[in-house]
């Protein structure tokens, strides 16, 4: 049985348990959402399993998955699932997923799931020391397996019900929706850039470029803050609620800067 992943990732933990889900499936494509998001047209792909995952956003998607979400034929899939990553609550992102489907595409997700993972939003999550994120890491390993067995064996699973969740969706994810491709203006640089360009290279979205050595955000920010936690001096600061000043960085241990360039895919191999 053929699998496709569609997958958005912005520190790793998404792309990381995408992999781990293709490796106990076996015979799994997986395809990074940003590289299709400058396609015009409906997404059909050619398998029987058809699933995404990604990071959950104010209890919802990222805006690029949920306008991917809108152009995905389902068509010709036999079994659909949805797999989001999370700091701690967020399965209101997985009914907005599936309601997309319904009404855009006629087609429900069969299963969907959420996995607890270290957060990567330090104006509001501080990230965790070694040790601490290694154990959330292990439990996150051990959710997945139970994961893919459940996607593997076909089963049906609902996504369950968070009321903090469902608020969360409801008051706040509309105005997330709305003004994050401008979140580019909140970001600032300090004296400490060097000018590498590795903010340029590991944004899924494209959406900075270095003018003057120094770089500049544009209109499509996806706020996934990539940018922020590669960056080898921690020269850009995020300036909303408590800031991200001393507030540590986080990247998954198997994350690297091509894998981050990669999701672009051939429209990101002009940038720098
Ligand atoms: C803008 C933003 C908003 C977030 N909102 C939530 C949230 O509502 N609930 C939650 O549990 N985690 C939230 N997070 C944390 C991420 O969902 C979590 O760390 C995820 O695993 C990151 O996946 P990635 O490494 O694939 O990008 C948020 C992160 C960002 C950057």
């Amino acid at each position: 049985m053929k699998t496709v992943i569609y997958y958005f990732t912005g520190t790793g933990n998404s792309l990381a348990a995408a992999r781990k889900i293709a490796g106990a499936l076996g015979e799994t494509e997986l395809v990074p959402i940003a590289s299709l998001a400058d396609t015009p047209g409906a997404v059909t792909p050619a398998a029987d399993r058809v699933g995404i995952v990604c990071p959950v956003y104010d209890c919802g998607v990222p805006v690029m998955v949920a306008r991917f979400a809108e152009r995905l034929d389902l068509s010709g899939a036999e079994y659909t699932f949805a797999v989001v990553t999370m700091g701690g609550i967020g399965v209101s992102a997985l009914h907005q997923l599936d309601r997309i489907l319904r009404e855009r595409q006629g087609r429900k997700l069969d299963a969907a799931f959420a996995v607890k993972m270290p957060g990567n939003f330090p104006p509001l999550m501080r990230s965790v020391p070694g040790e601490k994120c290694g154990k959330t890491l292990g439990r996150a390993d051990r959710r997945l397996t139970e994961i893919a067995e459940a996607i593997g064996s076909g089963r049906s699973v609902s996504p369950g019900f968070e009321p903090v969740s469902w608020l969360m969706n409801t008051l706040s994810y509309g105005s997330l929706a709305k003004s994050a491709h401008n979140a580019g203006e909140r970001f600032l640089v300090s004296d400490a850039c060097t000018g590498c360009g590795t903010c340029v290279r590991v944004c899924p979205a494209g959406n900075l470029t270095l003018v003057d050595g120094r770089p500049v955000w544009g209109r499509k920010c996806e706020i996934c803050c990539a940018c922020l936690h590669f960056c080898p001096t921690e020269a850009i600061q995020l300036h909303v609620m408590l800031g991200t000043e001393g507030r540590g960085r986080y990247r998954h241990p198997d994350l690297t800067v091509a894998d981050m360039k990669a999701q672009r895919g051939a429209s990101g191999e002009n940038r720098s």
